[in-house]
């Protein structure tokens, strides 16, 4: 998204912003969840999650729908009674639209470019769960692309594509992933439209990327309260515009999540389960594990530790000795190793390893000399 594209550029902002830009981006007064409280047990509920206008826990009495901001507060300054409240930011994308002036004089960018940025959101939700998948503290990967207003369909409709395909790219299977686009109702107060990409979960259908048509919105807003001018000046006609903005947004930890989930498999091999984690090459952690048949021959162990010695610079490769062999693979195989190397009494004397694939199984002779090649073009480095 950054390092592979001519027009995008990668962008660190802070965390604790001027209080001032969460109210020219909206967050300090839309940014709410409708919530009630349970007389009874004292239980918070989102209204847009109960199913009944009862308590779902105790069937107690629910309180009057009261709006609850999702931003988390805390103050800056020494002086106790003097501090000014601040905002965790909820989003990373303001970040980048109160950058834009410095933005635009320093990388010289013409239009249509993004600027992207990786980090840490926080938001106070009131339910959190589904392992990862819904946290208060949650890392986004988002991109402002900046257009021309009048190519801001266009452009939305790349980027649909283009982040489907990154998806593709992990490794997730076509199936577990769909495109919904939002009912006009449920839109964000600064998009014009908006698809999320969704993935089959354990618990059904859910949300890994929004990626909405921002319009001017937060060009516009900014500089209402702050007085700086965000235009564009555009060389061709001479004059200033207002770009309109496409944000792909999706979070870190959501990918990752849909990642694991669809690569866990199990298969039955000789009357055994066995778990196996299909991991992308790219992603695997580590790319292949060393481990010798018999740990109490030293000439193995030796020669075992060679070859990891050997292969270790270009990527990460681990030594193994602590069970019996069918009991190595299958942790390799459970956190997703592309490939184990095994030595064994015969590699002594013809100088071959079996080298072992993790989706397949399938074991062939390698020759240790050729093994360093033959791993590098199987992993693609
Ligand atoms: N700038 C637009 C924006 O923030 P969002 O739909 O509120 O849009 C974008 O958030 C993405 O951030 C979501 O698609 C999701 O992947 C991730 N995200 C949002 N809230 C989250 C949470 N509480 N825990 C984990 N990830 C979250």
């Amino acid at each position: 998204m950054v390092y592979q594209r001519n027009d995008v550029d990668g962008l660190d902002a802070a965390i604790l912003m001027n209080p001032e830009v969460w109210k020219a981006s909206g967050h300090v007064t839309s940014f709410a969840d409708m919530m009630v409280d349970c007389k009874e047990c004292k239980k918070r509920f989102r209204i847009d999650k109960l199913k009944e206008k009862k308590c779902p826990e105790c069937s107690g009495e629910l309180t009057d729908p009261k709006s609850f901001n999702l931003m988390f507060k805390t103050q800056v300054g020494s002086v106790e009674g003097a501090q000014q409240d601040v905002y965790l930011r909820p989003e990373t994308a303001q970040g980048i639209f109160v950058n834009f002036e410095n933005i635009l004089t320093t990388t010289r960018k013409k239009l249509p470019f993004g600027v992207a940025q990786i980090g840490k959101a926080f938001r106070n939700e009131i339910t959190t769960g589904n392992f990862t998948f819904r946290s208060r503290e949650f890392e986004q990967m988002e991109l402002e692309y900046f257009v021309r207003p009048g190519e801001d369909e266009k452009w939305y409709e790349y980027w649909l594509q283009e982040r489907l395909e990154w998806y593709y790219s992990l490794g997730i299977r076509k199936e577990s992933l769909r495109l919904r686009e939002h009912e006009k109702e449920e839109l964000a107060h600064y998009a014009k439209r908006c698809h999320d990409i969704e993935f089959m979960f354990p618990m059904g259908w859910s949300e890994l990327e929004g990626i909405a048509n921002r319009t001017d919105f937060d060009l516009k807003q900014h500089p209402q309260i702050s007085g700086r001018d965000l235009s564009y000046f555009d060389d061709a006609t001479g004059k200033r515009f207002i770009p309109y903005v496409i944000e792909p947004s999706g979070g870190v930890d959501r990918a990752v999540l849909a990642v694991l989930v669809d690569a866990y498999r199990t298969e039955v091999v000789k009357d055994r389960k066995r778990v196996f984690l299909s991991l992308s090459k790219d992603l695997a952690p580590i790319k292949v594990a060393i481990l010798p048949l018999l740990k109490n021959r030293p000439e193995i162990v030796e020669m075992a530790n060679r070859i990891l010695d050997d292969i270790r610079g270009n990527y990460r490769a681990v030594y193994d000795d602590t069970a019996a062999i069918g009991r190595l693979y299958r942790r390799q195989d459970e956190i997703g190793t592309p490939f184990c190397v095994t030595v064994d009494v015969d590699s002594l004397e013809d100088g071959k390893v079996t080298l072992r694939d993790r989706d397949t199984m399938e074991q062939d002779r390698v020759e240790v000399t050729k093994l360093k090649e033959v791993l590098g073009k199987k992993l693609g480095i």
